[in-house]
Parts: C-alpha cells; sequence; structure tokens
C-alpha cells in the first residue's frame, strides 16, 4: 500500500449542506410554530377562566343587589298589604252582592300573589346563617300534605306519597323546608296536564336523606334545564322565576343539594339530599 502513490480526498456534496439548512430551517419554523400554538392555548384557557369568573361575579352581584333589594323593600310592602286585606275582608262581609263578591274575590287573589312574591323576596334578604333544627322529614310531611292535596285538586291532579317508615331525621328549618317541597310540587302541578300524577317519594341512600318530587308533565330541554336555578329565569306568564332559586338556596343553607333532571315530554324529577342524621343523642 505503502508504495502505490494515491491520495484521499473527500467531498461533501452541497446537497447535504442545503439539506443541513432545511432542516435547520424546518426546526425553527416547527419551534416557532408549537411556541405560538402554546401561545394561544394558553391565552384562550385565561381569557376563558377570566370570563367565567367575570360571570360568576356578575351573578353574585346580581344576587346581592336581589338580597338587599330585598331586605330594603319587602317588609314595607308587606305591611300595607296587610292592612288592605283586612280592609278588603271589610267590604267583603259589607257588600254581598254577588258582583261586588267577584271583584273581592280578584282583589284578594292578586293580593295572595303580592304576598307570595314579597315572602320569598324576604327569604332573599335575609342571612343564610340560621339556627337549624332537628326534624324527621315524615312530620314535617305529615303537616304538609292536606296542603299539597289541597292544591292538587286545584290542579286536578292526584298525587302518590311514598314514604320511608324509618325515622328520617335532618337539621333544617320547619317553615323553609316546607315551602321549598310546596314550590317543587307546585312546578310539578303546573307543568302537568289534568289527570297526571305526581309522585312524591322520601327514602334513605346512605347517608342522606331524600326527597324526590317527580311529575310526568311536559319537562323541560336540556339547554333550558341549566338555568331553572338562575334567579328571574321563568318560561310562565305569571311567574317570578325565584321559586327554584329560592329552594336552592335554603337547601345549601341546610348543608344539602338539589338536583333538577328532566326530559321534554317526558316529566322532571327534583331530588333534594339532605344529611341523614342517625346518632342525635
Ligand atoms: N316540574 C317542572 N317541569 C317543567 N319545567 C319546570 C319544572 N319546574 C321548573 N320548571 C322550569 O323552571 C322555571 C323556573 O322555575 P321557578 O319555580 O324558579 O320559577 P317559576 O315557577 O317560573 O315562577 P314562580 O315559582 O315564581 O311562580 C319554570 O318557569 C319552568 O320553565
Ligand atoms: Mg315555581
Amino acid at each position: 500500500m505503502t508504495e502505490v502513490d494515491w491520495t484521499l480526498s473527500v467531498k461533501v456534496p452541497d446537497k447535504i449542506n442545503t439539506n443541513n439548512m432545511n432542516v435547520f430551517l424546518m426546526l425553527v419554523f416547527f419551534t416557532f410554530f408549537i411556541t405560538h400554538m402554546i401561545y394561544i392555548i394558553m391565552e384562550e384557557v385565561i381569557v376563558r377562566r377570566h370570563a367565567k369568573k367575570q360571570k360568576l361575579l356578575n351573578e353574585n352581584q346580581k344576587i346581592d343587589f336581589v338580597g338587599t333589594l330585598a331586605a330594603s323593600t319587602a317588609h314595607e310592602i308587606k305591611n300595607p298589604l296587610t292592612g288592605i286585606k283586612g280592609l278588603v275582608q271589610l267590604l267583603v262581609e259589607k257588600h254581598p252582592e254577588e258582583q261586588d263578591q267577584f271583584y273581592y274575590s280578584v282583589i284578594m287573589k292578586e293580593i295572595e300573589r303580592i304576598n307570595s312574591i314579597v315572602s320569598e323576596f324576604l327569604i332573599l334578604g335575609k342571612p343564610m346563617v340560621q339556627t337549624l333544627s332537628l326534624y324527621d322529614i315524615r312530620s314535617i310531611i305529615a303537616e304538609l300534605r292536606p296542603i299539597i292535596e289541597s292544591e292538587a285538586r286545584h290542579f286536578n291532579i292526584e298525587v302518590e306519597w311514598n314514604i320511608i317508615k324509618e325515622p328520617t331525621l335532618v337539621h333544617c328549618t320547619k317553615d323553609q323546608l316546607k315551602q321549598v317541597i310546596l314550590n317543587i310540587a307546585k312546578n310539578g302541578f303546573e307543568a302537568m296536564e289534568v289527570g297526571k300524577k305526581l309522585r312524591i317519594r322520601i327514602h334513605h341512600e346512605n347517608e342522606w336523606a331524600k326527597i324526590m318530587i317527580i311529575d310526568n308533565g311536559q319537562g323541560l330541554n336540556e339547554k333550558d334545564i341549566g338555568k331553572v336555578f338562575d334567579p328571574f329565569y321563568t318560561s310562565k306568564k305569571e311567574g317570578t322565576g325565584l321559586g327554584l332559586f329560592v329552594c336552592k338556596r335554603i337547601i345549601e343553607s341546610f348543608n344539602g343539594t338539589i338536583e333538577f333532571s328532566s326530559k321534554p315530554l317526558v316529566g322532571t324529577t327534583v331530588t333534594i339530599s339532605l344529611p341523614l342524621i342517625k346518632d342525635h343523642t
């Protein structure tokens, strides 16, 4: 080998240089692209989070506003209303003619309506930190049953009761729990046609007392289900849209939860869950 006259030379073709350049440019491009994408995604997440926070803030401001409005005006409305009611009662006795009696009954009905709206406003104005007492839901239901039955007769609807035999103790305030059940039952009546059936079921599920109010009325579509607990959301001509909003506030103040599930033309189930008190000694 040493005797042969030879030289070895290597020439790197220009093509490899060009390839290297291309790879480098591609890398730069991809790095830029990926960084840009990450930046866009992060910005989107931040904007969305901000919008969600803002929405919550607006919701809370709305609730605070309603609360303040309620606290400052509800009492002022209730007092003169009681006076008007008393005077109409006097007129009812003074003018027995059929036509007059009809007018008075309309006035009384309207006064009752204002009264019930104002009562809901009063609850909104109340601070929700309150003293809860121990009650057996079954005894609350026993007191409520005649009221719901009479309301059902008014709507021409049957009520089926399915109440657990065992004690069902929970921490709550009696009148407020009654109001919640009545509000939900009334929604059921309003959603059903004559001749249908409302089912009220009380049972235990693990550590929870469950109150289920089930109707087979018109139901609600998925889009609107998300709005039912919003203040002032109503699909009714004469509704205030405060019923379920107030129910939710009350149930949450008992450390419970309330769920609304519905299917158009099939019906609606509202489930209230309250922590079951087992040992009350
Ligand atoms: N059982 C139900 N079936 C179908 N839709 C319901 C039912 N319960 C509630 N909804 C819907 O949710 C809306 C809000 O109910 P909510 O009780 O808060 O107010 P409302 O009944 O409209 O008015 P208010 O209770 O003040 O008379 C109703 O207008 C209705 O559209
Ligand atoms: Mg209602």
